[in-house]
C-alpha cells in the first residue's frame, strides 16, 4: 500500500508595512548600503512595530483564508516554527489558534531557528501520513527585531520580521506532495549563533541586560562556511535519494540568510540562478518565515506550477539544517 503523503493546499503570508532600508541603518551604525548589498544581497527589511509573532502569524493565516477560502474551524493541528515566541509559554501556536478562531485545533511550537519551517513541515506531514489528521497548519514566523541590537552592525543589517503559513492535507494522488526530507542537527554549533541570556542558563538579571545578552550573538564567518556546506550537502543528498538532477528541479527554495550562501548552494547543486527563489533583497533574513514566504509569493505570481519538482533547503542556529523534496500539487495560483 502506498503512503498517504501530505501536500500543501493553501498558503498565506504577512510582512509588516514598515521598511528599514540600508540607508536607514547607515544612520544607526557604521555601515553603508554598498557594503550590505554586496556582502549579503539585502536592500531592506520589514519591522513589526506593534504586535508580536502571534499577531503576524494570525495575519498570515488571514491572508491564506482570503486567498484560498480555508475554513479555520476545520484545522486540527497548528505547528509554529519560531525563535521569537510571544513568551516562553504558552506556546505561540496556541495563541495563534485563539487569534484565528481555530477552536478545534491543538498546537505546539518548534524551535530550530532558520531550519524551523522545514522541521515543522516534516513534523506536520507525519500527522497526515499516519492518518491521524487531515488538516495541519504549519507556520514560520519570527519577529527578529525583538532580539536585535541595533547598535551591532554585525547582526542588525541581516534580519527582518515576517510570517508565512501553509496548510497540509492528504495529497490523494500518488507521487504528489512532500515526497522526502532529511533533517540534521549538531549542538556543537550552538556557540556560534545564539542568544546568551533569558533562558534557564542565564535568567534575566540587570547584569544580563547591561551586557546585552538578550540579543543575537553571531560568529558570521563560521556560520557562513557551514551554511554553504550544510545546505548544499543535504540538498544533494535529497536529490540523489530521489534520482533528481539539477535539470529536473524547477525551483530551489533556499533559506534566505545571505545571497552569497544561496548562490554557492545553487552552484554546488547544478541549479541555474533563474530557478532559485530569492526575496532576501526585500526582506532580509526572517528566520523561520523565509521558505514559506517565498512559496506564498511565488505561487501568487503563477510561477509555481503543478507537477514541478521543488527542493527546499535551510541552515540555522543549533546548528540545524535540512532539505525537502516536494512535488507541487496545487493547481490554484491564488
Ligand atoms: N558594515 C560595514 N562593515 C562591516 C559590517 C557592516 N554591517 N559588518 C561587519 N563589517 C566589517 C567587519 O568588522 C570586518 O572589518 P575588519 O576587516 O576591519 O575586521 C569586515 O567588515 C569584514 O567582516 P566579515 O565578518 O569578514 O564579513 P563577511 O564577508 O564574512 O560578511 C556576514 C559578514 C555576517 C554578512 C557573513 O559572514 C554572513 O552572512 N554570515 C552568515 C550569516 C547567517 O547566515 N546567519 C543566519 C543563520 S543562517
Amino acid at each position: 500500500m502506498s503512503v498517504q503523503r501530505a501536500t500543501i493546499t493553501a498558503l498565506g503570508h504577512y510582512t509588516p508595512p514598515k521598511i528599514l532600508s540600508n540607508f536607514d541603518l547607515e544612520k544607526l551604525v557604521d555601515t553603508n548600503d554598498e557594503w550590505i548589498r554586496t556582502r549579503t544581497g539585502i536592500r531592506e527589511r520589514r519591522i513589526m512595530e506593534n504586535g508580536a509573532s502571534s499577531d503576524m502569524a494570525a495575519l498570515a493565516v488571514q491572508n491564506m483564508v482570503e486567498r484560498y477560502g480555508v475554513n479555520v474551524a476545520e484545522i486540527e493541528v497548528i505547528i509554529v516554527a519560531t525563535v521569537t515566541p510571544d513568551m516562553f509559554f504558552p506556546a505561540t501556536a496556541v495563541l495563534v489558534g485563539h487569534k484565528v478562531g481555530a477552536k478545534q485545533a491543538w498546537g505546539f511550537d518548534v524551535s530550530a531557528a532558520c531550519s524551523g519551517f522545514l522541521y515543522a513541515l516534516a513534523t506536520g506531514a507525519k500527522f497526515i501520513e499516519s492518518g491521524a489528521n487531515k488538516k495541519v497548519l504549519v507556520v514560520g514566523v519570527d519577529k527578529m527585531s525583538a532580539i536585535i541590537d541595533y547598535t551591532d552592525r554585525n547582526t542588525c543589517i541581516l534580519f527582518g520580521d515576517a510570517a508565512a503559513c501553509v496548510l497540509l492535507e492528504p495529497s490523494g494522488e500518488p507521487g504528489y506532495g512532500l515526497i522526502d526530507h532529511r533533517l540534521y542537527s549538531d549542538g556543537a554549533g550552538g556557540e556560534f549563533l545564539y542568544m546568551k541570556a533569558g533562558g534557564s542558563l542565564n535568567p534575566a538579571t540587570h547584569e544580563t541586560i547591561d551586557k546585552k545578552m538578550h540579543y543575537i550573538f553571531q560568529d558570521g564567518k563560521n556560520v557562513f562556511k557551514l551554511a554553504v556546506k550544510g545546505m548544499a550537502d543535504v540538498s544533494a543528498e535529497v536529490m540523489e535519494r530521489n534520482g533528481l538532477k539539477g535539470d529536473d528541479v524547477a525551483w530551489l527554495v533556499p533559506h534566505q540568510a545571505n545571497l552569497r550562501i544561496i548562490d554557492a548552494t545553487a552552484k554546488r547543486m547544478g541549479i541555474d540562478g533563474h530557478k532559485v527563489m530569492i526575496n532576501i533583497d526585500r526582506y532580509g533574513n526572517t528566520t523561520a518565515a523565509t521558505i514559506p514566504l517565498c512559496l506564498s509569493e511565488w505561487v501568487a505570481t503563477g510561477k509555481l506550477v503543478r507537477g514541478q519538482n521543488i527542493i527546499l533547503a535551510a541552515f540555522g542556529a543549533g546548528y540545524t539544517w535540512g532539505a525537502a523534496y516536494v512535488k507541487w500539487s496545487l493547481a490554484k495560483n491564488a
